[in-house]
């Protein structure tokens, strides 16, 4: 219980990232992805008020914000889908879930998985009033969880006590890692590795923003870096200037198997939004697995 109050006491107040997810939220019900009781009115207002923003970016890079997080949403419900379908994962936790409708859609299409949503308290208190007014039923549950919270009732550790260790289980987090700097988020990867390692299959999914300083559309990312930050009053860091960077780093975090997937490469099969330059989100796969 003590050291409950202290990790509590100790781990930084990140909230402020919050308002981030009501315009993702937003995004996903504009493409079709969401429904309407996702959608808050700080989403339309943050919409409405990077309008032109997106409008200058398709301008001259040839592809807006919606652009990169509609490649970055999608690609990762396929990489769960193949996880659910093909390797047998049947309990799914989602950290950092914000507004995102993916456990509400993933459970109508699989409702044999068990789904944990976590957040910050404020936000998950807000996603499980949402979620109790599409009834979703007792096995998907929110939680908070503050991911810098290295032990005590809101870790990623107590998150996974909830869960049966015999069943194959996947972590998911979508537009949160770059939001903290590399050694805070190699920690997280390593508890999340370290964790995970108790169950019979261990996944973990994420979207990751890499430094690609050869980028032909590398000034307007260091402007979306400045625009995030403004947004969400702090820094909005890039990770890893390659795949093998990201490949490297994922092994020394604890990962047994890593896998970095342009989403160009599901241009094809998932009929993405396209960006006119090379893309700029990387969508990862890793495990903990035996080989
Ligand atoms: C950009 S939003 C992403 C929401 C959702 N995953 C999506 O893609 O629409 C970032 C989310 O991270 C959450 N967050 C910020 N700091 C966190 C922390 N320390 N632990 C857990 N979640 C955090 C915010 O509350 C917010 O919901």
């Amino acid at each position: 219980m003590t050291s409950d109050i202290r990790s509590a006491q100790s781990a930084p107040d990140t909230s402020r990232i919050s308002i981030s997810a009501h315009y993702t939220g937003y995004v996903w019900y504009r493409h079709g992805l969401s429904e309407q009781q996702f959608v808050t009115p700080a989403g339309r207002f943050a919409a409405l008020a990077l309008a032109p923003v997106n409008a200058f970016l398709r301008l001259v890079a040839g592809a807006d914000i919606d652009t990169f997080l509609l490649q970055r949403h999608q690609v990762i419900d396929h990489l769960l889908t193949e996880l659910i379908e093909k390797e047998g994962v049947t309990q799914v936790v989602e950290i950092a879930a914000g507004l995102s409708p993916r456990g509400y859609r993933l459970r109508q299409r699989f409702p044999h998985i068990r789904y944990l949503e976590a957040d910050l308290p404020a936000m998950a208190a807000r996603k499980a009033q949402l979620l109790a007014t599409l009834e979703t039923g007792p096995e998907h549950q929110v939680y908070a969880c503050n991911i810098l919270q290295p032990e005590g009732p809101e870790s990623i550790h107590s998150l996974l006590n909830k869960l049966n260790p015999v069943e194959k289980t996947v972590i998911v987090t979508e537009g949160l890692v770059n939001y903290f700097e590399l050694p805070v988020i190699r920690a997280v990867w390593s508890r999340i590795a370290s964790g995970l390692k108790r169950f019979s299959g261990g996944y973990y999914v994420t979207d990751l923003y890499p430094d690609f300083a050869d980028h032909p559309s590398y000034r307007y990312v260091k402007f979306a870096q400045k625009l995030v930050g403004f947004f969400t009053r702090g820094q909005w860091p890039l990770h890893y200037p390659s795949d093998d960077a990201i490949h490297a780093g994922f092994r020394q975090d604890g990962f047994s198997h890593t896998e970095v997937h342009d989403p160009a490469g599901f241009y094809d099969t998932l009929a993405l939004p396209r960006a006119r330059t090379r893309t700029l989100v990387r969508l990862i796969r890793a495990d903990v697995n035996d080989d």
